[in-house]
């Protein structure tokens, strides 16, 4: 909690209590529809309680509580997106965050699950075993949020690299491919690998987003945590990638499978090549200090890691070598590991 530094420790006080006010409204008004009907043109107070069946006193409140939290404007009886209901809120936008909305919600319940878990010593699921359709939408909105994710990030994280003109890159879990997608837009010269589990790899082939890359993205399904669980044949020809990327996938497991899925990624690395990982880590500034109960809460034995002691278990995967790390204004941390400090100085753009 950053409550000391705050101008107020009592507003900060109050601001942390009261936080789920503003998270509830958010995700309940997102969902009744409020900003695909007020879309681009705007829409006036009595056609969107008309719509949306809601009282026009009570909607009124509403929408100006909104207004107070910047997600509308108003101009007259009128009322607008935001330039930030717009950017995050509205389908139409390049950057809607609709499917991180669903999945956040579908997260709520296991909040709530913070005390058993604590006393069970392990996760308690907040709803019971999910029919194959259940499965299939959840996959789909988590795959959805990651990708949403992933894009608002992916041009802030590969800034930070100076590749050379070719190579390969070998992406392990890559979820909705839009790390690989944003590197291979900006690098014509590349080739991608894609490495993920059977079914999220079906999807990806399938993904209107990943189809231009045509021939320059491979694919390649298997486990990570198992020996030899497909990672081995991972290259481009004979062309072992010069780059792997992890993307938030340290924190999906336990700590000795992490380090072995360390190993394995280091195993794939061209001499001279570059690994990077990307993800939460405790000491960050940000969400990556609740990333960690979040693990907690919603996987078998996930976790998160201190700056310091990912390092320790990067060098006992990796054996000797060097790191580099940098924050993402958006919140998460990237860390890059090269064999040798000249070889990561010639990668990293500084
Ligand atoms: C949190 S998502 C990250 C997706 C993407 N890298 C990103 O940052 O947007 C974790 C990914 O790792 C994959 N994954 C998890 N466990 C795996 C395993 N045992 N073998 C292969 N892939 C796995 C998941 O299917 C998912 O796509």
């Amino acid at each position: 909690m950053s409550g000391p530094s705050r101008e107020s420790a009592y507003l900060g006080f109050s601001e942390l209590l009261t936080a789920y006010r503003s998270s509830f409204l958010l995700l309940q008004v997102h969902d009744a529809g409020l900003f695909e009907l007020i879309a681009e043109a705007g829409s006036g107070l009595e056609q969107i309680c008309r719509d949306l069946g809601w009282d026009p006193e009570l909607g009124e409140r509403l929408l100006q509580a909104l207004c107070g939290l910047e997600l509308l404007l108003v101009e007259g009886e009128r009322f607008y997106l935001s330039p930030f209901s717009r950017a995050f809120l509205w389908s139409g936008s390049s950057r809607y965050q609709g499917a991180s909305l669903a999945f956040e919600q579908q997260l709520i319940g296991s909040w709530q699950t913070l005390e058993a878990t604590l006393k069970q010593g392990s996760r308690v699921h907040a709803t019971g075993d999910k029919s194959p359709e259940e499965l299939a939408t959840a996959l789909d909105r988590y795959l959805g949020a990651m990708g949403e994710a992933a894009r608002e990030r992916a041009p802030e994280f590969w800034a930070w690299l100076r590749p050379p003109e070719r190579g390969t890159i070998l992406e392990i879990g890559a979820g909705s491919g839009a790390f690989l997608q944003a590197f291979l837009q900006v690098h014509p010269g590349w080739q991608g690998l894609f490495f993920d589990l059977p079914e999220v790899v079906a999807r990806a082939r399938r993904s209107a987003q990943l189809q231009p890359l045509g021939e320059r993205l491979r694919f390649f399904s298997g486990n990570y945590l198992e020996d030899g669980g497909g990672l081995a044949g991972c290259s481009y020809g004979d062309q072992a990638p010069e780059l792997v990327l992890l993307s938030n996938v340290v924190h999906c497991q336990g700590q000795r499978e992490t380090q072995e899925l360390l190993a394995r990624a280091g195993q794939q690395l061209a001499p001279g090549g570059l690994l990077v990982i990307h993800d939460f880590f405790r000491d960050s500034p940000g969400p990556g200090r609740l990333y960690d109960l979040h693990m907690m809460l919603n996987t078998y034995n996930g976790r998160t890691y201190s700056r310091t002691g990912f390092e320790e278990m990067l060098q006992a995967a990796m054996g000797p070598g060097t790191c580099s790390w940098r924050s993402l204004a958006s919140g998460s941390a990237l860390a890059a590991w090269a064999e040798e400090e000249e070889v990561l100085d010639r990668w990293l753009a500084g």
